[in-house]
C-alpha cells in the first residue's frame, strides 16, 4: 500500500472514495463539515434522518453524492467527541480499512489528520494511519499454490486542510519505513522452520546488507568455538542445521558516537530439546525467532529512514532439537564470559544463546544494548498479548522504551529485576542454573541475562506474548518493530 500526504479539500478530491469522520450526536469533523457545505447539507440531512449515528464502529457508504468529484463517500463513526482518544482513533482506523477492503476502490482519500485526538499530535496520527493501513493489507500467502486475492486498495491519500509541513512529510516517510520493517519481521516470522533456518536468516541479513547501507558478518560454529561460546553452541548440538551468529552494522551517526546494539533471539525452531515440549501447538515454536526478525525489521526501517544513528544487530541463531548429541538435563557448559551454567532444562535455551551474544555485544563498545526475545511462557501468562515484558538495569532507559511503546501503540510494561530473585538461579554444581523454578519465570529469565550485561546500559524485552497471535488469527505481528524504531527516532531527535 502506498501513502501520500497533500493539502486537499474533500469536495474536489478525485479518488475512488473520500473518507470522513462523523461524531456521535451528529457533530461533523472539520473535513466532513467542509464537504457538507458544498453539497447543500446532504450529509447533515442524512445524519438528521438517522442514517448515520456516528457511533464508533459504524460506517455508511454513499455511492454517489451529487456535487462532488469523488465516486463515493465513506462516513465513519467516531463516537462521542469528548471520548475521542488514541484507542478510539485506532479502532476507527481498523473499521475504516476493513470497510474499504470490502469495496472495489483502488484508492481512497482519508481526512483524519485534522481530527482532534486527546494527547496525540498530527505526527502520531500520520504514523498510525500508515501502520494500520499496511497491516490491513498484509497477507501471509507466499507458500499457497493459489495466493489469496490481493487487496485492490493500493493507494491512500492523507488529505489535510493545511499544507503538510516538513515534520508531517518526514512522519509519513518514517511510518512507511516502519511498515516495511514490520512486513519483513512478519514475513520471516511466518515462514516455517524447514525454510527459515539459521542459514536462511544469515542469507536474509546478507541480502539486506546488499540492498542497504549495512555491513553483514556471519560467524560460523568454528568461529564461535574459538570465542568460547559454549553456552550458545550447546543449544545447537542436537540440530542438523548449523548455528550462525549474525551481525549487521549500520553507521548513520557520527564516527565517535557509540552504537545501540540490538540482540535478537533467533531460535528458528524450539522443540524444547531433550526436555521436549508437549505436542499441542508446538508448530508455534517456529516463531521463536521473532526477536531476531524484529531486529532485522528495525535495521531495515532505520536504513530506509537514513536515521543519524549508529546501530548494530547481533543475532544468535540456532534450532533446539532432541538428538543423541543434544544437551542433557544436568549438563554443565562454560559461557563466553567464563561463567559456568548447569542446564537443568534444555527448553530454557533462549537465555543460553543470548548470554553469549550479550557478551559478544560488548565488542561494539555499545552505549546501550537491548535484547528482544520470545523468552518465557511465563511472560505470556503475566501480560498476555497486550504488552511486552520490559526489564532494565537503568530506569531512564526503561522509561524511554516504555514511552516509545506507548506512543507507537506497541506497549511494554516494566517488570522487576531485583536481586531478591537472583538466588532462584543458584546451582550446587555450577555458577548458576538455567532455570529458576515456576515462580516469577520471566523475572528469573531476565535475572539470568542480567549476569552477562553488567558492563553496559541494558534492557530486555520479553516478546513471547506479543510477537505473534495464536488461534484463528495465527500470524506474526511485527512487534516490537514500532517500539524499537520509535525509541531510536526519539533518541536522534533529543540529541540533535
Ligand atoms: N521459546 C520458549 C518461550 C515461549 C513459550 C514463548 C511459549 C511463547 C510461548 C522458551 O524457549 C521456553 O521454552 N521457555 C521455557 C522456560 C522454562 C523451561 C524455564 C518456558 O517458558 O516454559
Ligand atoms: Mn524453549
Ligand atoms: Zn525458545
Amino acid at each position: 500500500m502506498e501513502f501520500s500526504i497533500k493539502q486537499s479539500s474533500p469536495e474536489n478530491q478525485r479518488s475512488a472514495c473520500v473518507v470522513l469522520g462523523i461524531f456521535e450526536g451528529g457533530q461533523l469533523a472539520p473535513a466532513a463539515h467542509a464537504l457538507d457545505q458544498s453539497v447543500n447539507h446532504q450529509l447533515s440531512d442524512l445524519i438528521a434522518r438517522g442514517d448515520m449515528t456516528g457511533k464508533s464502529g459504524s460506517t455508511v457508504m454513499i455511492p454517489s453524492l451529487s456535487g462532488v468529484t469523488t465516486e463515493r463517500v465513506l462516513l465513519v463513526g467516531l463516537g462521542k467527541p469528548d471520548e475521542f482518544n488514541a484507542k478510539q482513533f485506532l479502532d476507527m482506523l481498523r473499521t475504516t480499512f476493513a470497510a474499504l477492503h470490502k469495496t472495489i476502490c483502488k484508492d481512497a482519500a482519508l481526512y483524519f489528520t485534522d481530527l482532534p485526538v486527546k494527547d496525540r499530535d498530527e505526527i502520531w496520527k500520520i504514523q498510525q494511519i500508515v501502520l494500520i493501513g499496511a497491516e490491513s493489507a498484509y497477507r501471509a500467502d507466499g507458500l499457497k499454490s493459489k495466493p489469496a486475492d490481493k487487496p485492490v486498495l493500493r493507494k491512500i491519500l492523507l488529505g489535510s486542510a493545511k499544507k503538510p509541513d516538513s515534520a508531517a512529510v518526514t512522519a509519513l516517510h518514517q511510518a512507511s519505513a516502519i511498515a516495511h520493517g514490520m512486513k519483513l519481521a512478519k514475513d520471516l516470522g511466518n515462514l516455517p522452520g524447514n525454510i527459515c533456518t539459521p542459514s536462511y536468516l544469515a542469507e536474509q541479513a546478507n541480502k539486506l546488507a546488499g540492498e542497504h547501507k549495512l555491513k553483514a558478518t556471519i560467524l560460523e560454529e568454528k568461529d564461535m568455538e574459538k570465542l568460547g561460546m559454549h553456552s550458545l553452541l550447546s543449544v545447537t548440538h542436537g540440530s542438523r542445521q548449523p548455528a550462525k551468529l549474525i551481525t549487521l552494522e549500520y553507521r548513520g551517526g557520527d564516527k565517535k558516537q557509540k552504537p545501540v546494539v540490538l540482540v535478537g533471539k533467533g531460535l528458528t525452531f524450539d522443540s524444547g530439546g531433550i526436555s521436549l515440549k508437549p505436542g499441542a501447538d508446538m508448530d508455534e515454536m517456529k516463531y521463536d525467532m521473532c526477536g531476531a526478525a524484529s531486529v532485522l525489521g528495525t535495521m531495515l526501517a532505520v536504513a530506509e529512514m537514513s536515521l543519524k544513528i549508529n546501530l548494530v544487530a547481533v543475532i544468535p541463531s540456532s534450532e533446539n532439537m532432541p538428538d543423541g548429541a543434544a544437551s542433557k538435563p544436568g549438563d554443565i557448559v562454560k559461557s563466553m564470559a567464563g561463567l559456568t551454567i548447569e542446564i537443568l532444562n534444555t527448553d530454557a535455551e533462549g537465555r543460553l544463546i543470548l548470554c553469549d551474544a550479550l557478551t559478544y555485544a560488548a565488542r561494539f563498545e555499545p552505549d546501550t544494548v537491548i535484547d528482544i526475545a520470545t523468552l518465557t511462557g511465563a511472560c505470556v501468562i503475566a501480560l498476555g498479548g497486550v504488552a511486552s515484558g520490559l526489564f532494565s538495569n537503568q530506569d531512564q532507559l526503561a522509561r524511554e522504551l516504555l514511552d516509545a511503546g506507548e506512543y507507537s501503540n506497541d506497549k511494554a510494561w516494566q517488570m522487576p529485576l531485583w536481586d531478591d530473585y537472583q538466588q532462584q538461579l543458584d546451582s550446587n554444581f555450577a555458577d548458576m542454573q538455567n532455570i529458576g523454578g515456576r515462580a516469577a519465570g520471566s523475572v528469573t529469565a531476565a535475572c539470568f541475562l542480567s549476569r552477562f550485561t553488567k558492563d553496559y546500559r541494558w534492557a530486555h524485552l520479553d516478546v513471547a506474548g506479543t510477537a505473534w497471535k495464536s488461534g484463528k488469527e495465527k500470524g506474526s505481528t511485527g512487534r516490537p518493530v514500532p517500539l524499537l524504531t520509535q525509541y531510536l527516532i526519539n533518541r536522534v531527535n533529543t540529541t540533535k
